[in-house]
């Protein structure tokens, strides 16, 4: 993971280069470091373990001589713990050169012993010095860091972005990448470069994806793009939907309560166009025709985290319009079970950031055995959308807390748009009842407005709640995912032991795990529902709340079934089936980010995670 930034221009680039950091920090966040190279063309850095307030500070008390050009990251540490050594930029060529790196260079321990074969003194225990030494040692030979870095790029296997500037050639920086992103920003007589364009939106909206195994030379008025054997090679140009206050914190106290805040306008906003006039529009999908559709036999979706758990939620829906077998898998397992996929297999991948290496992988794979890939994905420009065949972007905005809330509710619209357009293809749903869902659907903004509602009364009982140690979440249907999602949220952020369940599953094992006082969220589906799991849930309840469970329930307004049973109930508006998954997650979102800053920690910044896992 890690997050790369670069600036070439007319302007100082010591507070750039901070600026971009700062909004990549959700890339990663246990050490970070600059590169400047001043007008006289000397190289200074500044490196430091901790948050990136922590190298801001050193650069307050002690300045950097500054410049025009420079480099920076902020790591997410794979190679070596997070110190200031293995922080980056890593040096070179005698200190002249300095560079970044996201990624992890796979056959590194082999380069490091050619290195150190040939004497060369390494500092760190990271591969971004390999990669540097290299790069350097051919810098020496060259004279030119483009040429350098051919050389040296060509020999790295796994997955890199490289950036670097050396302090001979202080108008350029060059940068290349192999299964990991970079961005490049255009300015009038500026140049910048990130990992994704969170790192330069405040100052150009226009971007260029650079493309698998290319190398760039940027200058502060011009771009070169060319494939890694030196052949011309263009890029992806397109222009950022949203402008930087979209990523600001605002008025709120974290980014994910303000992200959670705006899971109505994930929703509103993904559909917005798509779902009109009592049917759904599409064409996003234009690309794959309606024979195509008729043709598949079989969708598998695939994601990580989150993500994962969004699929495992849209499949009911999706199965049930389009009556098409649908499975959903952890994009790292199915990967390596050699999986059966063929041409009629439709595989559909869900990722916020479309950089998730792990699910990357899983796309490139099941394109090679012959299936199409559709992209769910949240980010323009990013990597998976780009190397699929069709893409259903989600427009949730830039999510920037470490775990996913609104890109969720967008991830699952995206699936339900997705599910309409096939039924409408394959007619697997009459006209009216895909009118029907439309109207329920757009509706469920307002709805999740109301959900919201209940902020304060989840913020008391998170606080209360704030010495426990284990709570289990339960659900049938479209409730079991929700489940296991909230328990996630609560893992990630507050810490503590947090299980999700299937409610029919509790007799076969985890009802052993309830003692006096176990809180458990049970997830209730409307009594109107005609499929008799609203009764059976009851009845799971009274079976936890038999053995003591202090049972805090999130059940449709005005169900009072529940209400003998709960110690709380949280109510939510009425909506049918498929919806209902929508409204139950918004308390358990809430319930986690409540918990996690009753406990004090850091809500959007999590111990050990990072928003977009960029390795394997
Ligand atoms: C990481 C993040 C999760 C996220 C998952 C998938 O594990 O910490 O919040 O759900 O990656 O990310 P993606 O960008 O593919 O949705």
């Amino acid at each position: 993971m890690c997050g790369i930034v670069g600036y070439v221009g007319d302007r100082l680039s010591q507070d750039i280069l901070l600026g971009g950091l700062g909004r990549l920090e959700y890339r990663g966040y246990d050490s970070a470091g600059i590169a400047v190279v001043d007008a006289e063309g000397a190289l200074h850095h500044r490196k430091r373990a901790g948050k990136l307030q922590v190298l801001r500070d050193d650069l307050q008390a002690h300045p950097l001589a500054d410049g025009n050009i420079g480099i920076g990251h902020t790591r997410w540490a794979t190679h070596g713990a997070p110190n200031d050594e293995n922080a980056h930029p890593h040096l070179a060529d005698g200190g002249n050169l300095a560079v970044i790196h996201n990624g992890i260079i796979e056959n590194f321990a082999e380069l490091r012993e050619e290195l150190l074969d040939a004497g060369v003194e390494l500092l760190s225990e990271t591969d971004t010095e390999v990669a540097a030494q290299l790069i350097g040692r051919e810098y020496a030979r060259t004279q030119d860091l483009e040429q350098a870095f051919r050389a040296v790029v060509t020999r790295l296997e796994g997955a890199f972005t490289l950036l670097a500037v050396h302090a001979n050639q202080p108008d350029v920086i060059v940068g290349a990448r192999l299964n990991s992103p970079l961005v490049i920003g255009l300015g009038e007589g500026e140049n910048f470069l990130g990992s994704d364009v969170a790192a330069f939106v405040e100052h150009t909206p226009r971007a260029i994806a650079v493309g698998q195994a290319q190398v760039v030379v940027v200058r502060k008025d011009s771009v070169e793009i060319t494939t890694f054997d030196g052949q011309p090679a263009e890029g992806e140009a397109f222009e950022v939907d949203w402008d930087a206050s979209a990523a600001e914190k605002g008025g709120w106290s974290s980014f994910m309560a303000k992200e959670i805040a705006e899971d109505p306008e994930a929703v509103e906003n993904t559909i917005r166009g798509r779902i009109a006039e009592g049917t759904v529009h599409l064409p996003d999908l234009e690309s794959l025709s309606e024979e195509y559709f008729r043709d598949i036999d079989r969708i598998l979706l695939i994601a990580c985290g989150t993500a994962y758990y969004s699929g495992l939620t849209g499949a009911y829906a999706l199965e049930q319009w389009s009556r098409i077998p649908v499975s959903v898998e952890l994009a790292h397992e199915f990967r390596y079970r050699d999986p059966v996929i063929d041409d009629r297999t439709l595989v559909v991948s869900l990722s916020q950031s479309g950089e998730t290496m792990d699910t990357l992988m899983a796309v490139r794979y099941v394109r090679e055995a012959g299936a199409k890939t559709i992209s769910i994905c949240n980010t323009q420009g990013a990597t998976i959308p780009r190397e699929s065949d069709a893409v259903v972007y989600t427009y949730a905005g830039p999510e920037v807390a470490v775990a996913s809330t609104k890109a969720f509710v967008a991830q699952i619209a995206a699936i339900y748009l997705l599910g309409l357009h096939v039924a409408k293809v394959r007619g697997t749903l009459a006209d009216e009842a895909i009118a029907e869902i439309a109207e329920e659907f757009q509706a469920i903004p307002d709805k999740l407005r109301e959900a919201l509602e209940e902020h304060e009364r989840i913020a008391t009982l998170a606080n209360w709640m704030s010495d426990t140690r284990s709570v289990l979440f339960l659900g049938r249907h479209t409730g079991y995912p929700i489940a296991l999602e909230g328990a996630l949220k609560l893992k990630e952020i507050a810490y503590i032991h947090a299980e999700g369940f299937a409610a029919g599953e509790l007799k076969h094992g985890p009802i052993a795990l309830i003692e006096p006082g176990q809180p458990v969220f049970v997830l209730v589906p409307s009594p109107r529902h005609e499929d008799g799991l609203h009764a059976k849930i009851v009845s799971n309840i009274e079976e936890i709340r038999a053995r003591g469970a202090r049972v805090l329930t999130v059940a449709e307004a005005g169900d009072a079934s529940v209400l003998p049973y709960s110690d709380e109930v949280f109510a939510m508006p009425p909506t049918s089936k498929f919806f209902e998954p929508f409204l139950r997650v918004v308390p358990l979102q809430i319930f986690a980010l409540e918990l996690s800053t009753a406990k004090g920690l850091d809500v959007d910044q999590p111990r050990n995670l990072a928003k977009s896992v960029t390795v394997e």
